[in-house]
């Protein structure tokens, strides 16, 4: 990442969503600020398209936070996460299928990551019913921690859902991320479920 020298004053951050000028950057900070997950382990390259083909669905969301046209905080979430991960890779095209499958055989981390991400679960539920609106991804550029951009990103990833009718969306994390379930705690959530080394979170919005 290179050096951010912003003048982090949080009034004068914007969060807004993503256009398609900013994805190279908003992939980089991603890899930067993420680094466990599959995508960020395939590289910013394979991120970018991503952020793209999410771009280019109406049922996803990315929100960016703008320092002085710098991104300094990402959310992502979609109103299905079961079809998202499929139209993000038939949309990939060969050369971004060839570069996963690259990065599959030669980076063993990421063959695991995947591994691990694409294991069966049980759907989450709240009550009876599925509830398949999800968080993808949240992550804030370190110089940029604690000044409340998480909250705001989520508040803007909210702000989508409501205006369709989501009444509860999910999300996981891995059990050891402790930063990230305090975070996930204080804006609401509730663990619901482990598996493995994997915590499911899950959050009611109010429609009113
Ligand atoms: C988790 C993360 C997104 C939080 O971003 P942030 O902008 O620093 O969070 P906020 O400033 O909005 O935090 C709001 C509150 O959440 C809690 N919180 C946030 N980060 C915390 C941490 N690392 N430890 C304990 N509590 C935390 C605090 O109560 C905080 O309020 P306070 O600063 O007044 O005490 C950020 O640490 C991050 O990008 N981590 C790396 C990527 C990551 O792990 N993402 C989640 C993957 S599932």
């Amino acid at each position: 990442m290179p050096e951010i020298g912003l003048s982090r004053s949080v009034s004068t951050i914007t969060i807004s969503p993503l256009r398609t000028e900013d994805i190279e950057a908003v992939a980089k900070l991603h890899a930067a600020e993420l680094q466990y997950s599959f995508n960020s382990r395939i590289g910013p390259k394979h991120l970018a398209c991503v952020y793209r083909a999410m771009l280019s669905q109406p049922d996803s969301f990315v929100g960016v936070a703008m320092d002085a046209g710098v991104p300094v905080g990402i959310v992502s979430g979609s109103m299905d996460a079961r079809t998202l991960k499929p139209l993000i890779l038939r949309s990939l095209g060969l050369r971004g299928k060839l570069r996963m499958i690259g990065g599959l055989l030669f980076k063993p981390s990421a063959f695991f990551t995947l591994l691990e991400e694409i294991k069966s679960r049980p759907p989450v539920k709240a009550g009876n019913q599925e509830v398949n609106a999800c968080l993808t991804t949240i992550a804030v550029a370190s110089s940029h921690r604690r000044m409340g951009l998480a909250a705001r990103l989520v508040t803007s990833l909210e702000d989508f859902f409501r205006a369709r009718g989501v009444s509860h969306y999910w999300l996981d994390t891995i059990a050891e991320n402790s930063g990230a379930r305090t975070f996930y705690q204080k804006q609401g959530f509730v663990e619901v479920a482990t598996h493995g080394k994997t915590v499911v979170f899950l959050k009611q919005l109010r429609l009113d």
